[in-house]
């Protein structure tokens, strides 16, 4: 086949690319900007991603429609993985990231619609986040769906979120596709509005389509220069620079952490089987992990001195707990997590090694989510 990789020289595609040439032969073209904000000024993309025979790199913009027209020649499938990522920024960067995320998106699908093509599938990378908050049980009224926790409680320290029809305490459990989705970031918006923009336009043109529901992807090949994502990346810099790990609210808030070797497998999984079309699919590890345990073994694997300190700070629009619930992908796609937490942090902390320090970017980006309100 030949797979057209929007936004392929970030962490997931280069990773899948790779993947993808190798196991299984086929011909991967990639589209990325190589957006500073990733790669840096003097842009950098990761070596073993350059010089192989079955990999086209093309430098553009998935904003610009003449590039992408060009691009999808001769494409039989399109993994859309190009956006702008970061949660808060996404607060304040409102147009851009509805340029790049969702009309990005519908210029590529008004391409599909209105000039000849060859493409037969498209795999979309969707996000957990646009459930706000996962899922949760209640004593009194068995699965419910707590709406975003508010300045107010926040503000008194209220980090859990209660249930939204007794008031009661509720426990987190595994979150299902069928989860009422409901964005609480302009980042989450977008990538709902693709997810909808691609269901629908597939089912018209008769292309295939598989939404995948990423939750927080970890592993060697992420960012180290994004300040605006990704709590390893950050934390790994500060550890390395024997800086203190602020943890915000009382540290038992989760996430699901996957490692991105299992997302690259059920993309793959997503995109040559047949039974994944027209799916919409969670992708994680299954399991919540606070952050103060991710934020211990992480110190832990780099042998750093200073342990992590709960702040009682917080930000606007982050989510208590979420999960994976995985009953889906795993029935229809045979998909099951194979690296565990342990061997994948120490792993990326073996990989964050070798590679160069980059600056600590976290009180920068604080100091704006501060000036801006949406921290305290
Ligand atoms: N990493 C995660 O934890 C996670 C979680 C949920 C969803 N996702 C989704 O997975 C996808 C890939 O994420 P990632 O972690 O690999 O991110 P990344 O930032 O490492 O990679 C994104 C790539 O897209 C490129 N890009 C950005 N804007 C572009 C544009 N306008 N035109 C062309 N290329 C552009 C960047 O240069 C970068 O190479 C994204 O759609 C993201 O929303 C990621
Ligand atoms: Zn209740």
């Amino acid at each position: 086949m030949n797979i057209l990789i929007t936004g392929g020289l970030g962490f997931i595609g280069t990773n899948l690319a790779l993947s993808l040439q190798k196991v299984n032969q086929h011909n991967v073209r990639i589209l990325d900007n190589l957006s500073p904000q990733i790669h840096g000024v003097i842009p950098a993309v990761d070596a073993r991603i350059l010089g192989l025979a079955n990999v086209e790199i093309v430098r553009g913009d998935v904003c610009d429609q003449a590039a992408l027209k060009t691009v999808l020649n001769g494409i039989d499938a399109v993994v859309h993985l190009a956006a702008e990522t970061g949660t808060a920024q996404s607060m304040y960067q409102i147009s851009h990231y509805n340029n790049v995320n969702s009309q990005a998106t519908a210029q590529l699908l008004d391409l599909l619609a209105n000039t000849p093509h060859s493409v037969k599938k498209i795999v979309l990378a969707s996000s957990r986040s646009i459930y706000g908050e996962g899922a949760y049980e209640c004593k009194n009224h068995g699965t419910v769906y707590p709406a975003a926790r508010s300045a107010a409680q926040l503000k008194n320290h209220q980090w859990d979120p209660v249930c939204p029809q007794c008031g009661n305490s509720i426990t987190s459990i595994a979150t299902p596709e069928a989860a009422r989705p409901s964005p609480a970031s302009i980042y989450a918006a977008t990538k709902y509005a693709q997810e909808d923009l691609i269901r629908i336009a597939g089912d018209s043109l008769g292309i295939g389509t598989a939404i995948l529901r990423f939750q927080n992807v970890y592993g060697a090949g992420q960012s180290l220069n994004n300040p605006y994502t990704g709590i390893l990346s950050i934390f790994s810099t500060r550890i390395r620079r024997g800086m203190s790990l602020p943890i915000f609210e009382d540290g038992q808030e989760s996430r699901d952490f996957v490692h991105v070797s299992d997302v690259v497998r059920a993309i793959e999984l997503a995109l040559l089987n047949e039974a994944a079309n027209g799916g919409t699919f969670n992708v994680g590890a299954g399991e919540p992990t606070s952050v103060l345990e991710i934020a211990n073994m992480l110190v832990d694997a780099f042998e750093g001195k200073i342990r992590p300190v709960v702040t009682g700070q917080y930000r606007l629009g982050d989510i208590r707990h979420c999960y994976a619930d995985l009953s889906e992908i795993r029935s229809k796609l045979k998909f099951e997590p194979q690296i565990s937490l342990k061997q994948g942090i120490e792993e990326f902390a073996n990989w964050v090694l070798s590679q160069p320090l980059p600056e600590d970017g976290l009180d920068k980006a604080n100091e704006e989510l501060k000036k801006r309100k949406m921290m305290s």
